[in-house]
């Protein structure tokens, strides 16, 4: 077993996105999901703190943050290794670990494990904490929080040249299609409801900026 302190050292303390409260709401989603889904719980609670470890601060920069998954699958085989974990549990977590990015689906995930990780994952992109870390992350690189999207971003989510990536934007082009990627219904379920509240959210957010309410 992973202990929680431990693992809390692999984390950046004050990172918002990808620090460790982030990781302590995909462990506690995850086991909730793998006891209604029946899962394997050991696996689910190791694949939770290990699969973002390290955070947004990877070496590598940019680079290295879109290779993460790959990155921190290494990282959990060596801690899980020295663990005295047997082989093929070291490689059900390394599956889940590597097949939870929503943008790379070269390894989409295949075990019941791997498709909980995706889901708890996924779920704290949207509702309440998903805008908060939305509207975090465009604080630290400098980007607005509501630009009107322009019209051909509407039709095919590219920007025209110069348009910002706005949270709106980023609420547009990948928080609001969330719930239907997602794999277990219990998830399916959560994200219906977390799914209503950030659309009216966002909705409000665009007439306040139009003066309208
Ligand atoms: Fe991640
Ligand atoms: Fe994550």
């Amino acid at each position: 077993m992973i202990d929680i302190e431990t693992a809390r050292g692999w984390y950046p303390a004050t990172d918002p996105v990808h620090g460790f409260d982030h990781i302590l709401r995909v462990y506690r989603m995850a086991e909730r999901l793998a006891i209604e889904e029946q899962a394997d719980l050991d696996i689910v609670r190791a694949a939770a703190l290990l699969h973002d470890a390290q955070g947004s601060q990877t070496e590598g920069g940019e680079e290295g943050r879109h290779d993460h998954h790959h990155a921190f699958s290494n990282f959990a085989r060596r801690i899980l290794e020295n663990e005295g974990w047997p082989p093929d549990k070291i490689a059900a977590v390394q599956h889940c670990i590597r097949a939870h990015r929503f943008r790379d689906n070269t390894e989409q995930p295949q075990s019941l494990e791997a498709k909980i990780l995706f889901d708890a994952d996924k779920l704290d992109v949207i509702g309440a904490v998903g805008i908060a870390r939305t509207i975090a992350f465009d604080v630290v690189v400098n980007q607005p929080i509501y630009v009107e999207p322009s019209a051909r971003f509407l039709e095919t989510g590219e920007k025209e040249s110069g348009e910002p990536h706005s949270s709106y934007h980023e609420y547009l082009f990948k928080l609001s299609k969330i719930k239907d990627r997602l794999y277990t219904k219990t998830a399916q379920q959560l994200a219906e409801e977390r799914h209503r509240f950030m659309d009216e959210y966002f909705d409000r957010l665009g007439a306040e900026e139009r003066g309208e309410k």
